[in-house]
């Protein structure tokens, strides 16, 4: 992705803004997609404490944090308010409190400013993110969002035309990963900690379930592989074997690292099948989890053995930002632009084009 050039003086430029879940976060990005500022103030220290997001703190949390990342954002690319050409805010799916607190914002920006407002699907953005990344048009492509609240599977057909072709049925995989980090007791976000606890352990250490790896579907289920870890861990409920093991610091990071490579199998699994069903030669893959350093290891093998261009998300475009909100301009150039009176959609509207 690029960070800001020496014409961005004459390109449009867009505020974009996130506050989807418990980052609220701010960028200027020219239509170039040279990104001239990142700004991402992260909520994760006072969730920590509840192993997960609590919504009221994360709204209240987002109204003290807006006006400041925005006004952060703003210095850092050198931009003044009249300088903007459109505003993009982040309308779904997410948390309602928090969305309306980015969408408040926004719309007053936009309404001052007289300048469109554009209004972008977070899933959507995380994959636009590879776009940003690969610096040219990207699409067709499969794509994979693994994050905290998704697990799903594209068929992206242009920039802002994606078809759903597989999701979760219960867990995401990033909530799988919060979950099992919460039973090994490694705090809050549970990836990155597994990430690096796990590189200490055995992955073949623990046979975990991989649902569905075998069947032909493009769907997802991690409700059985976070079931098996609890199982594990603190023993079957009722059973009268013996209780497991103490859990060791050996035994959490095999616990990890078992749990890690069952979920990267099945992740990659489904991206190598649907790449061959729907006959599609690059992947992109975007979302928190894409941070992974397994994943991204087991990407990078399916690249070689299939034969396709596999583009993953930059790290630091993985987890929420609102650089990748830049699929903004896509909507701009159709003049898709959202009315003042524009709602948040909470829940993931399942349906190809916009
Ligand atoms: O995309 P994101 O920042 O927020 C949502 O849209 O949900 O994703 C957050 C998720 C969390 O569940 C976090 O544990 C996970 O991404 N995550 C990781 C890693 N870094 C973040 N999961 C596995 N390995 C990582 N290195
Ligand atoms: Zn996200």
């Amino acid at each position: 992705m690029a960070e800001s050039s020496a014409d961005t003086a004459t390109a449009g430029l867009l505020l974009a803004i996130e506050s989807s879940c418990d980052e609220t976060a701010a960028a200027v990005v020219d239509c170039n997609l040279n990104v001239l500022s990142n700004v991402v103030a992260s909520q994760a220290q006072l969730h920590e404490r509840f192993g997960g997001v609590v919504p009221e703190i994360a709204s209240r949390a987002h109204l003290r944090a807006v006006l400041p990342v925005i006004d952060e954002a703003l210095a850092k690319a050198d931009c003044r308010p009249a300088d903007l050409t459109a505003i993009a805010v982040v309308t779904q799916p997410g948390l309602v409190g928090s969305l309306l607190v980015g969408l408040t914002a926004a719309k007053t920006l936009a309404a001052v400013l007289k300048i469109p407002l554009i209004a972008v699907n977070h899933i959507e953005a995380h994959l636009y993110a590879c776009r940003m990344a690969a610096g040219f048009d990207v699409f067709p492509a499969v794509g994979l969002v693994v994050s905290g609240g998704h697990s799903n599977l594209y068929h992206c057909k242009a920039a802002i035309d994606f078809e759903l072709i597989g999701s979760t049925i219960d867990d995401a995989a990033g909530e799988a990963f919060d979950k099992v980090a919460q039973m090994l007791g490694l705090g809050y976000p549970g990836g990155p900690a597994i990430d690096v606890v796990a590189r200490e352990g055995n992955a073949k250490a623990f046979k975990f379930p991989r649902t569905f790896l075998r069947e032909e579907r493009l769907d997802f289920s991690f409700s059985g592989l976070k079931t098996a870890v609890l199982y594990e861990v603190n023993g079957i409920p009722g059973s009268h074997s013996a209780p497991p093991p103490k859990l060791t610091e050996q035994r959490i990071a095999d616990v990890a690292a078992s749990f890690q490579q069952a979920v990267v199998d099945v992740l990659v699994a489904k991206c190598r099948q649907a790449a061959r069903q729907y006959g599609l030669k690059r992947l992109l893959v975007g979302g928190g989890v894409a941070a992974n350093s397994q994943l991204r290891q087991g990407l990078d093998e399916l690249q070689r053995e299939e034969a396709i261009d596999v583009i993953v998300a930059p790290m630091e475009y993985c987890t929420d930002n609102a650089a990748m909100a830049a699929i903004a301009w896509e909507l701009y150039g159709e003049s898709r632009f959202a009315a003042l009176d524009v709602d948040v959609t909470p829940g993931l509207v399942r349906r190809g084009r916009r």
